[in-house]
């Protein structure tokens, strides 16, 4: 596949479990691009892990942390950047983003969601959809988000694997 003659960001949004981390590292091998998880990134700027920031600060300085991690990245160029399943719902960070790059949002049905949350034993620990019953956690927070989530270009992931997913994208980005 030809590769694109650019150095706008890509920028990757979706409910957790859509498959942000996996296509984010196919497309920036891709494009040779350096890879950004924006979870990561917190997680080593603030020496603490997710679940522990959830649990001893709270989901606010959290949600600050991220808008930290939308201005340290905001002028950066030739960035993969995956993305929290929230990051992109607060309008600052869209506002501070955009602008340096091409932003994608995958999408998947609650039941694939959770076959990968649940499947995925190595990824960063959820503490959203802690708790007996994750499968209505995903479906409440799906219904609360989705209208946020349609504002961007839509890449369905359903029965895809990675490498299709990132090719669509690919596609997207050669073609406009
Ligand atoms: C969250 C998604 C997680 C992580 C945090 C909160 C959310 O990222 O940022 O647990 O509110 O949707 P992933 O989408 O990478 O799982």
């Amino acid at each position: 596949m030809m590769q694109p003659k650019f150095s706008d960001n890509v920028i990757l949004t979706g409910f957790m479990g859509t498959g942000k981390t996996t296509v984010g590292r196919l497309l920036a091998e891709t494009l040779e691009f350096e890879l950004i998880d924006t979870d990561v990134y917190i997680e080593e700027t603030s020496g603490k892990t997710i679940p522990e920031i959830f649990a001893s600060d709270g989901e606010e300085v959290f949600r600050q942390l991220e808008r930290d991690t939308a201005h340290d990245l905001s002028q950066s160029q030739k960035k993969v950047i995956s993305t929290g399943g929230r990051f992109m719902l607060d309008p600052e960070n869209v506002a501070l983003l955009q602008p340096s790059g091409r932003i994608f949002c995958l999408t998947a049905s609650p039941e694939e969601i959770l076959r990968r949350v649940l499947g995925d034993a190595d990824g960063i620990e959820r503490p959203l959809l802690k708790g007996a019953d994750p499968r209505a956690k995903i479906i409440a927070l799906l219904e609360e988000r989705q209208s946020k989530y349609e504002q961007f270009p839509q890449v369905d992931t359903e029965g895809q694997a990675p490498e299709e997913i990132r090719d669509q994208i690919l596609k997207q980005l050669n073609s406009t």
